[in-house]
């Protein structure tokens, strides 16, 4: 299986797609033909804005952001991929709106549905996004949950493929860290449908819920798609194309889990001698973002004032290293969901 190939390559749009109206809070929402579609689209969408030529298929249109947690990247590629595209947005933060005060998710869906015609969410529950999908009667995009993070997880498998320029079912990657997280969630979903590779290093407490590998399991046969899960990095890196983590916790867990999970997650931090472990001078290291990787951060601070630690889930030099490639894959935020709008709103 291949996204990338470049004899599909026309000046005209290759999505293919029809995702109109469609709402997306969960990788598992899409069939595996149109995942692959809105890489497509993706790229063409990419090289559309590299070559100054971008066509405006969302003039008219208006989105809301509604955050119940805070933002830079999922926020920022929301408001620049809307504004490439002609449409207008407008952002409910964390305190500004009812939603969850004075007003019920399914008021707020159906209110927020007769005025706009898609609606971006990141909040708490995965419930609480898919019951605004339920209500509004237009797209919904799940800007992050407990449970999933599909704008991400897009991000990341465009990233991968474009970086390697190899076939998604030639990739390998291992998520090392807290596997029972969002970000990971989405991963490991993500690289079945991909066809991918999938290894997930890390503690045996925090290892992904069983929900989430029959999942896997389930679209694998379809995609060629493997997963390993495994407690020992020596086994999960080898010969392996990406290192990829995340923060030890997540927005929403209380603070206190920094100190249980600390002792847990030690042995699983992304340093110089766990990237060695792939073997390969050539495997990159990918991060969502935001990373704790120095002190140079207010909650960075304050943990290596209570932990001693200036680095978490990666060594300051492995973000810093010419193996990083976090940048590139926070531009690829922009462009995929850039992606998405497209394909659930063109008319
Ligand atoms: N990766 C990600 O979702 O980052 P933000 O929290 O900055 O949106
Ligand atoms: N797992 C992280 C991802 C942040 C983008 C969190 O939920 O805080």
């Amino acid at each position: 299986m291949t996204f990338l190939d470049p004899a599909l390559s026309t000046p005209e749009l290759r999505c293919g797609l029809s995702l109109g109206g469609r709402s997306i809070t969960k990788e598992l929402d899409l069939t595996i033909d149109e995942w692959a579609g809105l890489l497509r689209l993706t790229e063409d969408l990419k090289a559309e804005k590299k070559s100054h030529d971008e066509v405006q298929r969302l003039r008219g249109c208006n989105i809301a952001l509604v955050f119940a947690k805070s933002s830079t990247s999922t926020r920022c590629a929301f408001e620049v991929a809307a504004h490439d595209q002609g449409a207008h947005v407008t952002y409910l933060d964390p305190a500004g709106s009812q939603l969850g005060h004075k007003e019920s998710v399914k008021d707020t869906g159906r209110v927020l549905g007769r005025m706009f015609d898609g609606i971006e969410y990141r909040g708490f529950a995965q419930e609480n996004v898919e019951e605004l999908a339920g209500s509004a009667g237009v797209p919904v995009w799940n800007g992050l949950s407990d449970r999933w993070h599909p704008t991400q997880s897009l991000c990341d498998v465009f990233t991968m493929l474009e970086h390697t320029g190899k076939a998604s079912d030639e990739i390998s990657f291992a998520y090392v860290g807290d596997a029972r997280n969002n970000v990971a969630s989405s991963l490991v979903v993500a690289g079945a449908m991909s066809g991918m590779d999938v290894r997930i290093v890390s503690p045996a407490g925090l290892r992904p819920s069983r929900s989430v590998v029959a999942a896997a399991h389930d679209v694998s046969p379809e995609t060629g798609g493997t997963l390993m899960i495994t407690t020992d990095p020596v086994e999960g890196l080898r010969d392996v194309d990406f290192v990829y983590t995340d923060a030890w916790v997540s927005m929403g867990e209380p603070i206190g889990t920094w100190v249980e999970r600390l002792p847990l997650l030690a042995d699983y931090q992304v340093n110089a001698e766990l990237m060695a472990l792939s073997g390969r001078a050539d495997t990159a290291f990918m991060h969502c973002l935001p990373a704790f990787h120095s002190r140079h951060s207010e909650v960075g601070e304050r943990l290596f004032r209570e932990t001693g630690r200036s680095a978490h889930e990666v060594t300051d030099d492995v973000f810093e290293s010419a193996q990083s490639i976090v940048f590139d894959q926070a531009e690829n935020r922009l462009h995929t969901v850039k992606a998405m709008l497209v394909a659930t709103l063109e008319r």
